[in-house]
């Protein structure tokens, strides 16, 4: 008898167990347009601010912006066309950019002046349909989605939606929610985009402090236009370096001289202090392949005169990447451009001797790219921390024809989503290579007779 209990225990047991299927990813084709809702649905009458919200976001634009529509119609879809290595990216860009239209199986979707269901980019559904990842790390478009009537999402509601039911998906809170697309790793298996991973080696996550703490703020707000009112409803803000407010002051700025009053001819040594107070990953981060960050410390003479000062090298490998060039990189966009004799463009199009914060990425060949799907290595990495504080010195030899009185010392450091030249080169409109101030110091020294 208790043999034959053991036997039917185990007979259940294997039943069982057979039936729990690991979930898996979901992939091309696994959806049809149809299953997933279109954001106007969500947004016309009950979800209307956290609609508004989400259309001024870059989620809402993700597949339809014009550098995104450049990138991946000019460069990413005819590179893959034309070398294998890099052929899954034709369909998984958009693993991330256009969830629906990838889930759906359309390679390439139609153009974004086309008007179809792919310009919902990352929508309302996308997010509220996924219930989990698959494997360990959130990277690469590994969601598991389950669209339909129920919605995920972090709170149930004390109202009772007549348009769906609700699910309670505790990984909505967290920042690995949003490693799911802020992780990319390259078909050269390089992390390309790390974001999430940042964000876990750093002081917030240690803190609790998750990455909706600072792209979704919690404010008092009616969630739905019928619903309750909560003290904490997570705005749909999603800010990031689009966001001239949101990169406003994100480092501060100190410079110092050694010595207070010098004669012309002689040497000061200026100090600059970088302090990166309010990303809580790197900076930059995410697309860290078109983005460029860099110092320019200048004196202003009595007359006006201006003198640009270089910085001085710290000496380590891979540093030459780091300081302004006039040389030119990115060869690599000649693959999808059909010309195989492609010079590049100029690298940085800033002034030669600034000190730059980047990670450069390497082709194969090892030239310096920004696609970063032909990433097959990684140069030095000298972007600023989480509340990581980097010192660069300058040193200047006081110019014999600089007049008596104020000597002004300015640093100032700027920003470009995309690199000028690359941006020019492919037509990008300006708004994506426009200088943007992140932060501005000065102070004066004194030129004795
Ligand atoms: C389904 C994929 C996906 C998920 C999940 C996702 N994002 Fe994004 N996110 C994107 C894409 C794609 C973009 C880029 C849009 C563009 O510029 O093309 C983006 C852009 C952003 C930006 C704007 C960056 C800028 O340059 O202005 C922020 C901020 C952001 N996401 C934060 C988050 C946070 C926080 C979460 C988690 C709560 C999250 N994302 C989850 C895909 C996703
Ligand atoms: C990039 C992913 C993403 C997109 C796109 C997105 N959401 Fe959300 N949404 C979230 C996350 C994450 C939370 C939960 C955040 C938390 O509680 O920490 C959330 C929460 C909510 C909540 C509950 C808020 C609360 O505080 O109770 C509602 C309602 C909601 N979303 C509706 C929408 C609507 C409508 C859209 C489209 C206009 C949308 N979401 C688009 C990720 C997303
Ligand atoms: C302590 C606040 C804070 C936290 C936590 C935080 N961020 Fe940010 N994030 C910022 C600020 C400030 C910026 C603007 C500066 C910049 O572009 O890096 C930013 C920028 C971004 C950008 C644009 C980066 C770029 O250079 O293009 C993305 C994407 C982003 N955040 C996603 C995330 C994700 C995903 C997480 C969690 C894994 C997260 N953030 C956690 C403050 C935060
Ligand atoms: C794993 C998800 C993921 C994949 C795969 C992915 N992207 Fe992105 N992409 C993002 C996220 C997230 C951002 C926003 C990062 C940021 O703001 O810094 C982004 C940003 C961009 C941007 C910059 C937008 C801007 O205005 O600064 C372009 C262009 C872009 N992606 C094109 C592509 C192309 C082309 C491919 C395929 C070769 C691709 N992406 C694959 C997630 C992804």
């Amino acid at each position: 008898m208790v043999k034959n209990y053991h036997r039917i225990f185990l007979f259940i047991l294997t039943i069982l167990l057979l039936n729990v299927t690991t979930p898996c990813q979901s992939t091309l084709g696994s959806f049809k347009y149809d299953d997933f809702k279109k954001p106007e649905y969500c947004g016309s009458s009950c979800h209307t601010d956290f609609y508004q919200q989400w259309k001024q976001a870059m989620m809402s634009q993700a597949y339809t912006h014009e550098w995104d529509e450049i990138e991946y119609f000019k460069l990413a879809v005819p590179h893959a066309e034309k070398d294998e290595k890099v052929a899954e990216v034709k369909a998984g860009c958009n693993g991330c950019h256009s969830p629906i239209a990838y889930l759906a199986g359309d390679v390439p979707p139609p153009l974004p002046s086309m008007n179809s269901r792919a310009n919902e980019s990352v929508s309302c559904e996308v997010c509220h349909s996924i219930t989990g990842y698959s494997g360990d790390t959130p990277y690469n478009f590994n969601y598991i989605m389950k669209p339909g009537k129920t919605k995920y999402s972090s709170r149930k509601g004390e109202i009772t939606s007549p348009a769906h039911e609700i699910e309670v998906n505790p990984l909505m809170k967290t920042g690995d929610f949003c490693g799911i697309c802020h992780n990319e790793k390259s078909p050269y298996d390089i992390w390309v985009k790390s974001t999430h991973l940042e964000w876990k080696e750093g002081p917030y996550f240690k803190e609790g402090v998750q990455c909706q703490d600072c792209h979704m703020p919690k404010a008092e707000f009616r969630t739905a236009s019928m619903g309750a009112k909560y003290p904490d409803a997570r705005l749909h803000l999603f800010h990031g370096a689009h966001d001239k407010g949101k990169l406003s002051g994100v480092i501060e700025l100190r410079v110092y001289p050694d010595i207070e009053e010098a004669e012309p001819g002689e040497t000061v040594k200026l100090t600059v202090v970088l302090f990166n107070q309010k990303t809580g990953h790197k900076f930059p981060s995410g697309s860290v392949e078109d983005r460029i960050v860099w110092l320019h410390v200048e004196a202003i003479d009595d007359n006006g005169k201006v003198y640009h000062i270089p910085v001085d090298k710290k000496g380590f490998a891979g540093e030459e990447y780091l300081i302004g060039s006039d040389i030119l990189a990115y060869q690599d966009m000649g693959i999808a451009l059909n010309d195989s004799e492609f010079k590049g463009v100029q690298r940085d199009g800033i002034p030669v001797g600034d000190r730059i914060f980047r990670m450069p990425y390497f082709d194969p060949q090892g030239r310096m790219t920004i696609q970063q799907w032909n990433t097959a290595s990684l140069g030095v990495d000298y972007r600023i921390g989480p509340r990581e504080t980097k010192t660069e010195t300058f040193t200047f030899n006081i110019p014999y024809e600089v007049p008596e009185g104020k000597l002004k010392i300015k640093a100032v450091l700027n920003y470009q989503l995309l690199v000028k030249p690359v941006a020019d080169f492919l037509k990008v409109p300006v708004s994506e290579s426009e200088i943007v101030k992140i932060n501005e110091q000065s102070t004066d020294i004194i030129i004795l007779p």
